[in-house]
């Protein structure tokens, strides 16, 4: 592509310059041709450890390892040229230190060649975010519901649910701003604490499970295109792609099983012979396509 064609990715000002004006629209993805096929409408993509739930089966995303993360950002990356990519950190891979979390974070952005890195966590992973910030890492911040922290929950619980709770997911919110956090998912958060945090913060905020005021929404994907069993109550399906699987898989299988499929236009015939003075032209066109 020359460099005059070329289209600019968005970049990390960019987002921030949306706080408060058009809503930024993200979604997560996880493989290179579902990249390919969103990125021209969205602002931002995700590659989310949901992936551990969604691609791989798991029953939470504790299982995700880096390696994980780093093949499928990878694999993002290469199929969005527009939107800004950001790649979730897993569990364990940024608790135990902001070195711990630097040398991950750095593993992240040379491997996948993302623009920045998700963590979960407000007060207690500050230091860490400001440590990363300081060091070329752009980091998008992650409270209210947070998934990697189920067990001490006890469940996916919705936060903000009672007014004694507000304060310290306030307080969540400002320190990661004051440490460098660039844009907060607010996940599975009562509405009107929505609203108040994005209204007291200066970096956008991403809802999901929160509130239209938010300044921008994202959802899983897989949940908003039907492909998901049981999605929760905040997924609006925009797309009943898994009765469509189900319908092309169940009318393959009626075709193959009535000899139906393959046709003859999806077989290959003879080659003509090499006597043949257009020969070198049928054989330069017989590759697979
Ligand atoms: O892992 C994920 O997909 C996420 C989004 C739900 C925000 O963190």
């Amino acid at each position: 592509m020359s460099v005059e064609t070329r289209i600019k990715r968005t970049t990390v000002p960019d987002i921030v310059a949306r706080k408060g004006g058009e809503p930024l629209v993200c979604l997560t993805t996880y493989h290179a041709h579902t990249a390919r096929l969103i990125d021209p409408y969205v602002d931002l993509l995700l590659v989310g450890d949901s992936l551990g739930m969604v691609m791989y089966g798991m029953e939470t995303t504790l299982g995700v390892t880096l390696d994980m993360m780093i093949a499928h950002g990878a694999a993002v990356v290469r199929g969005a040229e527009r939107a800004l990519v950001v790649v979730d950190m897993p569990f364990g891979s940024y608790e135990e230190s902001p070195e711990v979390a630097f040398r991950h974070a750095c593993r992240v952005i040379k491997e996948t060649g993302c623009t920045a890195v998700k963590l979960e966590g407000g007060e207690r992973m500050a230091e860490t975010v400001r440590y990363l910030v300081l060091r070329g890492v752009p980091v998008m911040g992650h409270i209210g519901l947070t998934p990697q922290n189920v067990n001490v929950a006890g469940g996916f619980r919705v936060t903000g649910r009672t007014e004694d709770t507000w304060p310290a997911l306030e307080a969540d919110a400002r320190a990661l701003v004051d440490a460098g956090v660039f844009a907060m998912v607010l996940e599975g958060m009562a509405e009107p604490l929505a609203v108040r945090i994005t209204h007291q913060v200066s970096v956008p905020t991403i809802g999901i499970g929160a509130s239209p005021a938010c300044d921008g929404q994202i959802l899983v994907t897989e949940d908003m295109l039907g492909l998901s069993p049981k999605a929760p109550l905040f997924v609006k399906e925009f797309a009943s792609l898994g009765a469509a699987i189900a319908g092309a898989a169940e009318a393959y299988g009626a075709e193959v099983r009535a000899r139906k499929f393959p046709s003859s236009t999806h077989v290959y015939g003879m080659e003509e012979s090499s006597s043949d003075s257009s020969s070198r032209q049928v054989k330069k066109n017989s590759s697979i396509q």
